[in-house]
């Protein structure tokens, strides 16, 4: 599902930064609202739950004040920049989440007296309590808007195979730094002989295309279509023992298996094309839908 970057940062990064940008923050504010509705209550300005709600406003306000600087920095301009926002939702979650930081920080610099020094008890606790609800009515834009699904305006998923190197920096410091080098992949476990036998296959896979570009590059099409067909394509499915290999593999490897072996044989088509016509575009779009299947395989799984 294509998500927004609010929820990619709260979901990436498992359990920390769920933590920091939701859970701290949140058990923070729901104190101070909490005992801020006591105060209201009571007028009681002293005591055990005052002081709790002064401790809450002041650290929230400092919290969020790391948390907007960090986010400007890491996430907000490099994708402005790179002009990756999905859609106005993503703008919409995202800024409401940073503004809602905003009363947050008014209420600490209250409470350590930087403004609004000339109210009295009253006025402070008014601006206080409109704070808190402000805070509450975007914190809470941000959630709905963060949980929607971009695509509904119209957002259609970066490939992570069509990624340019900028674009995957750009993720990765979203991904609050140590993710960068996150393996993602899952590790099917084969026997192991039939690992040493699909490592081997693999090897043979690019040294095919290698000399599939080789054979392209000196116009002999036929044979570039002869040995995608038989050590890429359909064909080579029997060759490579792909029944026996594929009871061992997840329904996404598989499918991703049968998508390289059928755009190879695509491949084999449009390469006897261009021996036909000279026209050779169609089949590098047909060796480049063959070497991305490749890639989407790598990018899901591993041997274990
Ligand atoms: C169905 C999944 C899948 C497809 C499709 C696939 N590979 Fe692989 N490939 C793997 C896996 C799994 C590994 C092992 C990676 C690991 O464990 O880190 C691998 C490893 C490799 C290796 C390293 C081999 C070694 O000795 O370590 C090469 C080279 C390779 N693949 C090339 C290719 C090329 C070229 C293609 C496309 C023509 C391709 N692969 C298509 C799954 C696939």
């Amino acid at each position: 599902m294509n998500m927004t970057h609010y929820m990619q940062l709260l979901a990436d990064n498992q359990p920390w930064n769920l933590l920091i940008f939701m859970g701290i923050p949140i058990v923070l504010a729901e104190t101070l609202a909490i005992t801020e509705l006591y105060i209201l209550f009571t007028r009681k300005f002293d005591g055990f739950v005052y002081h709790l709600n002064r401790f809450a406003g002041t650290t929230v306000g400092l919290y969020f004040i790391g948390i907007i600087a960090y986010l400007m920095t890491t996430a907000v301009l490099p994708i402005t920049k790179a002009g990756e926002w999905r859609t106005v939702i993503d703008v919409v979650a995202v800024s409401t989440y940073l503004i809602g930081g905003l009363p947050l920080i008014w209420i600490a610099l209250q409470e350590f007296g930087f403004v609004n020094k000339s109210l009295d008890q009253m006025g402070k606790l008014k601006i206080h309590a409109i704070c808190v609800a402000l805070f509450l009515v975007f914190g809470h834009i941000a959630m709905v808007s963060g949980m929607l699904d971009p695509s509904l305006l119209g957002y259609k998923g970066a490939d992570t195979h069509q990624m340019h190197g900028e674009q995957m920096q750009q993720m990765h410091m979203m991904h609050a730094g140590n993710s960068a080098t996150q393996d993602n992949r899952i590790a099917v476990d084969f026997p192991a002989p039939m690992k040493e036998h699909i490592l081997t296959n693999m090897r043979d896979h690019l040294q095919t295309i290698s000399l599939i570009q080789e054979v392209m590059g000196k116009g002999q099409y036929d044979k570039a279509a002869r040995l995608a067909e038989d050590r890429l394509g359909m064909n080579a499915l029997k060759l490579h023992g792909a029944y026996e290999n594929s009871k061992f593999m997840p329904k996404g490897m598989q499918e991703a298996g049968t998508a390289m072996h059928r755009n190879a044989s695509k491949f084999a088509i449009e390469a006897q094309n261009t021996a036909a016509t000279g026209d050779i575009k169609p089949a590098l779009i047909a060796l480049g839908n063959t070497t991305q299947a490749c890639v989407a395989c790598h990018a899901g799984y591993k041997v274990k």
